[in-house]
């Protein structure tokens, strides 16, 4: 069974706790269940990770690429957190892996602080998931699903 891969950045784990009023009061796991249902439905296997540590996930995208390549995954959900406004290095990993990437965020970065409405992961990204809340991971995978089945 292919598997997609949802990849969260730095501080996602804090998810439920840290400022609910922006991010809501579901936990990291809750969303790993979620998307477990929704690609349970699509006859997908996921592969949920999290880290707070750039290099971390710059491997973690490679590994991705790899998978992708041998035909075990369709691609990855990925939330980088605060990276987004930051990461080149991110951005090139995504790039020289070729990693198919739907960029999520839970809330709508384009209505908060300037800093936010920048990201060095959009002009690699394959789709953009902004401000649906924590729904907004099955949405990615359903979107990732239905791009790589067409494509
Ligand atoms: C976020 C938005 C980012 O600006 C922020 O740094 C995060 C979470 C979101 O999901 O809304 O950590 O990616």
């Amino acid at each position: 069974m292919a598997s997609v891969l949802v990849l969260n950045g730095p501080n996602l784990n804090l998810l439920g706790t840290r400022k609910p009023e922006v991010y809501g009061s579901t936990s990291l796991a809750d969303v790993e269940e979620m998307c477990r249902q929704e690609a349970g439905k699509l006859g997908l296997d996921v592969d949920f990770r999290q880290s707070n540590h750039e290099g971390q996930l710059i491997d973690w995208i490679h590994e991705c690429g790899r998978a992708m390549k041998a035909g075990d995954c369709i691609g990855a959900v990925y939330n980088p957190g605060a990276h987004t406004h930051t990461s080149v290095a991110l951005h090139d990993a995504i790039e020289g892996a070729e990693v198919t990437v739907i960029e999520l965020h839970i809330s709508n970065v384009h209505a908060r602080e300037e800093f936010r409405h920048h990201s060095f992961i959009s002009p690699v990204a394959r789709g953009i998931v902004v401000g649906f809340g924590v729904l907004g991971y099955p949405l990615a995978i359903q979107g990732l699903h239905q791009l790589t089945r067409t494509a």
